[in-house]
């Protein structure tokens, strides 16, 4: 008789990733909520200059990027995909409410207990503001707002997440923001631009070690979601940067011939020595890359706004067909 067995997401994923040649993980699975602390680290090393660039966007460019991103009607719903702590949200929906702007804010984000804190700090700092939280897969919500096509939205997706992408799931994504989009709709896109690779490896690669502990904790998270039995002691992290492709990549490397297994799946997987596991996208962008990704999805770009180091770009389109 057949026997089904109904996986979670995280485990068909995992599955699928340690099944391949060569092996993978994907990096949305490191946001458990000790890796969402080892983000706030990296987060807070001076070497990771992406949040403080794009801080320094928001904070100092803030009248005139609100200008821009606002819509000159009644009412905008101004989406946020990814919101986490909303932090460099914050200073945009203060001007707006500041300037009496009226808006109503939605946050998306999978982690619910991100969503609640996040309601909590704005309901104590911002009471004022009309906000309604989501919690769940982007799309299906994006879907849902698109009902109302007579409320004109912006979406912001911030913080360079777009880098965690392929190039052809980068075209996928932003097919989708298209299609759940109407003319006159903007979005906001946060690229981290292509920089001496000596700036790039020093935030990646790894002056404290905090992305080696977040690359090894996804598998501690498997060990324990999954009854895994991987021994971090027998993995190295890697980083790499490619200059052409603009890929920092990182990599578990198993420093032994080793069998994993996987308890929930009842499934093991062979490592042999020096086999790397791929952990983690971060691409790297010129101002013609992303010119072009707009431009073939049926957007203009309105206005680009870089530090001024030209680190990072947050690039604002408009749906235009
Ligand atoms: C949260 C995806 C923007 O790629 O820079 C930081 C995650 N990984 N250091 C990034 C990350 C290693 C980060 N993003």
């Amino acid at each position: 008789m057949e026997q089904k067995i109904l996986l979670s997401q995280l485990a068909s994923d995992t599955l699928k990733g340690l099944s391949a040649n060569p092996k993978f993980l994907l990096s949305k699975y490191f946001y458990d909520d000790e890796g969402s602390l080892i983000f706030q680290d990296i987060m807070h090393m001076p070497e990771y200059y992406l949040t403080d660039c794009e801080s320094k966007i928001f904070s100092e460019q803030t009248s005139k990027l609100c200008l821009a991103l606002h819509h000159k009607t009644d009412f905008f719903n101004l989406v946020e995909l990814g919101s986490g702590d909303g932090l460099k949200t914050k200073i945009l929906l203060k001007h707006l409410l500041e300037k009496d702007i009226k808006f109503q804010y939605t946050p998306v984000d999978i982690s619910a207990i991100a969503n609640q804190q996040l309601m909590e700090s704005l309901k104590a700092e911002l009471p004022a503001l009309q906000v309604e939280a989501k919690t769940g897969d982007y799309f299906t919500k994006l879907k849902s707002l698109n009902g109302h096509a007579s409320i004109p939205k912006t979406i912001l997706f911030l913080g360079s997440n777009i880098g965690n992408f392929s190039e052809e799931e980068t075209i996928e994504f932003i097919g989708q923001l298209a299609a759940y989009s109407n003319v006159g709709d903007k979005v906001l896109l946060g690229f981290d631009l292509k920089k001496s690779p000596k700036i790039i490896m020093d935030a990646y690669n790894d002056p404290h070690g905090h992305t080696r502990r977040f690359n090894l904790n996804h598998l501690i998270r498997l060990n324990r979601e999954l009854d895994a039995d991987f021994d971090i002691r027998k993995f190295e992290h890697h980083t790499t940067y490619n200059p052409q492709t603009g890929d920092v990549k990182s990599f578990l490397i198993s420093n032994i011939e080793q069998i994993v297994r996987l308890g929930a799946l009842e499934k093991s997987f062979r490592l042999k020595k020096w086999e790397a596991i791929f952990m983690e996208r971060s691409r790297k962008y010129d101002l013609q890359t992303v010119e072009k990704l707009a431009a073939n999805s049926g957007f203009k770009v309105a206005q680009n706004f870089t530090d001024g180091r030209n680190y990072f770009m947050d690039s604002l389109w408009q749906k235009i067909t």
